[in-house]
């Protein structure tokens, strides 16, 4: 659902920033801002502002920024219609019915068809179960040990040995051949219409909304294929969802456990660890991560102990990553997967792998040792060296040698000499850094280079930044400030569309609306809204001989990078007569 600006505008006008967060957050006054502990990374000391004035919020520490629906989107992990949806409700005001086209009308019906269709066969699977034809069902449960609560909450069921069972039930319950032939739950051939899920236990799938999308089917003992799922339909891409994100997600836990199959899922949640999830039976993508990356800022892995368990963690590992999620890899040797974990050695066994949860470099290093022989000498210098090379693409001084201190502890190498090799490892790669290798290392790099965020703001964006902010707490220098200041001036794209919107007196969080679809963007502008804030009681005579400084700063860097690319005799004079100009400034 895409709510039109007007609206959207019109629903943020009626929440007070400082009263939303400050139903979360406890903030004081201090000036003319309001700052509390940022609730979106761990702090002692408040660096979270929120602006009454702008009506924008920032966070000194983690760069967090925007308006009251971006702080609602974050702190509830909720989408950006639903954050407005939100709002809307709390402030009493109805949203418009969203006109749709003809197309998207038609869409949308089917999807809601396909949703009657699922939870109605979800129904018939649930009462097929409890049903006597469903004893096989029920005994097989039994005997993997799920409680009846267990096999309530997940809607768990059985597909009876009828061959049509569920088909006429559908029929009966009014949907039609066309819309079952989508549902993949039905079978249509030449030999006749017959059920998908034949004789198998069943697991409904839901999304994060707890709305059945789809079914795995598994047979009662041994047979191919074991598990039996639903085919990707206009509601079920596998891709984008996660089994059990719908109760993980209530968890308010720090972290979530991924492991591979429904059954570990399942008994995890049994055993109490609701915050259980797994990626369908695919090999982990992309849209899960980020999927994952909207609730919680850790993984725990859980994947099988055998070789293609540690592949796929190995895989994985990079794709969290890459989305800011840090993981750490159960053990679970000697079992195969959660589920025989926690069977054979109870939760607090597993609770006790949860706390020693390895670091993923370290176990990655861990596992690497499988690919040599270490009887050998050359086999051993040959991985020693390997975990140098892995140990040198850490580029934080201080992790590095804490990383050293801890790999060379672990697998017994001597200390001084693994550090010698990493730091001249780390030389060598520092000398080949051309900005193109550092394009090549950014894809192979484990670890990642050190936060953007963290990097030090140069004087000249420090600058901009008090720039836009001072202009928008006092529009009425804006004109005297043009005559100096062309957004062209501005160090790059970004900041210059800022300062052309300032220019035009927009508001601070409509200017902001134009940078939602990009994040970092996002959290770039809204950081500029807070260059350092005027004081209530600043001075006039001092602020304007900040305001000069800032000017000259700016316009000077901007001709100097003009000077040095103009060939035009002219034009130079030119560019050297503003540079003096700029020196009598006067506001
Ligand atoms: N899977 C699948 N199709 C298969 C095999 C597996 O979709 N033919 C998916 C299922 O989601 C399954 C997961 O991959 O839960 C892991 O498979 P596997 O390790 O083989 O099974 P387990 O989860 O251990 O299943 P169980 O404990 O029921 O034997
Ligand atoms: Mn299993």
């Amino acid at each position: 659902m895409f709510y039109p600006e007007e609206i959207v505008q019109e629903v943020r006008s009626r929440a007070d920033i400082v009263d939303v967060i400050g139903q979360y957050v406890n903030l004081k006054k201090k000036g003319a801002n309001y700052f509390g502990l940022c609730p979106f990374h761990g702090e002692k000391t408040a660096s979270f502002s929120v602006n009454p004035r702008m009506q924008i919020f920032h966070c000194f520490g983690c760069g967090k920024g925007g308006d009251v629906i971006k702080f609602t989107m974050e702190y509830e992990n909720l989408t950006f219609p639903e954050a407005v949806r939100k709002i809307a409700e709390e402030t009493g005001y109805k949203l418009p019915e969203m006109a749709q086209t003809a197309e998207q009308k038609k869409e949308s019906d089917i999807r809601t068809r396909l949703l009657e269709i699922n939870r109605t066969a979800a129904v018939y699977f649930f009462n097929a179960l409890r049903a006597p034809q469903g004893q096989t069902g029920m005994n097989y449960f039994k005997k993997r040990e799920l409680m009846d609560e267990t096999l309530r909450i997940w809607g768990l069921g059985y597909a009876d040995q009828t061959r049509d069972g569920l088909y006429q039930y559908l029929k009966s319950s009014g949907f039609d051949d066309d819309i079952l032939h989508e549902s993949g739950l039905i079978t249509f051939s030449e030999k006749g219409v017959y059920d998908k899920f034949f004789n198998r236990v069943m697991f409904p799938i839901m999304d994060a909304n707890n709305r059945v999308i789809g079914f795995g089917g598994r047979v009662l003992g041994d047979g191919e294929p074991k598990y039996l799922n639903s085919p990707e339909t206009k509601l079920f891409d596998k891709s984008r969802n996660l089994f059990g994100l719908c109760y993980a997600k209530k968890s308010r836990k720090k972290s979530f456990i991924l492991c591979e199959g429904y059954m570990d899922v399942i008994q995890l949640h049994q055993a109490g660890f609701t915050n259980a999830v797994a990626s369908l039976g695919t090999a982990l993508t992309e849209q899960q991560c980020r999927l994952i990356k909207r609730y919680v800022n850790e993984v725990l892995l859980t994947y099988d102990s055998d070789g293609a368990g540690i592949n796929a963690a190995k895989r994985a590992m990079p794709m969290l990553k890459a989305v800011g999620i840090n993981t750490k890899v159960i053990n679970m040797k000697p079992y195969k997967d959660p589920d025989e974990f926690i069977k054979a050695m109870g939760l607090e066994a597993f609770q006790e792998h949860i706390d020693n949860a390895r670091n993923s470099f370290l176990w990655l290093i861990d596992v690497m040792k499988m690919d040599y022989d270490l009887s050998d000498p050359a086999g051993m210098t040959q991985y020693t060296n390997d975990v140098a090379e892995k140990l040198s693409e850490i580029t934080e001084p201080i992790e590095r040698e804490n990383y050293i201190k801890a790999v060379a502890r672990e697998q017994m190498i001597d200390y001084d000499s693994l550090r010698k090799l990493v730091n001249h490892m780390g030389d060598l790669r520092e000398r080949k850094q051309s900005p193109l290798n550092e394009k090549i290392y950014k894809h192979t790099d484990f670890i990642s280079k050190a936060d953007k965020k963290t990097k030090k703001e140069t004087a000249l964006q420090k600058s901009e930044k008090q720039l836009v902010t001072w202009l928008q707490e006092k529009p009425e220098l804006i004109p005297s400030v043009r005559n100096y200041i062309l957004p062209e001036d501005l160090s790059d794209e970004t900041m210059q569309k800022v300062i052309s919107m300032v220019y035009q007196q927009t508001p601070a969080n409509e200017i902001l609306d134009t940078f939602r679809d990009s994040d970092d963007e996002y959290e770039k502008v809204a950081a500029m809204f807070n260059g350092n804030l005027l004081s209530d009681d600043s001075d006039e005579y001092e602020f304007k001989r900040g305001l000069e400084d800032i000017i000259r700063n700016i316009k000077m860097t901007s001709l100097n990078t003009k000077i040095e690319n103009e060939t035009d005799p002219h034009r130079l004079t030119d560019l050297f007569k503003q540079q003096s100009d700029l020196m009598n400034l006067k506001l």
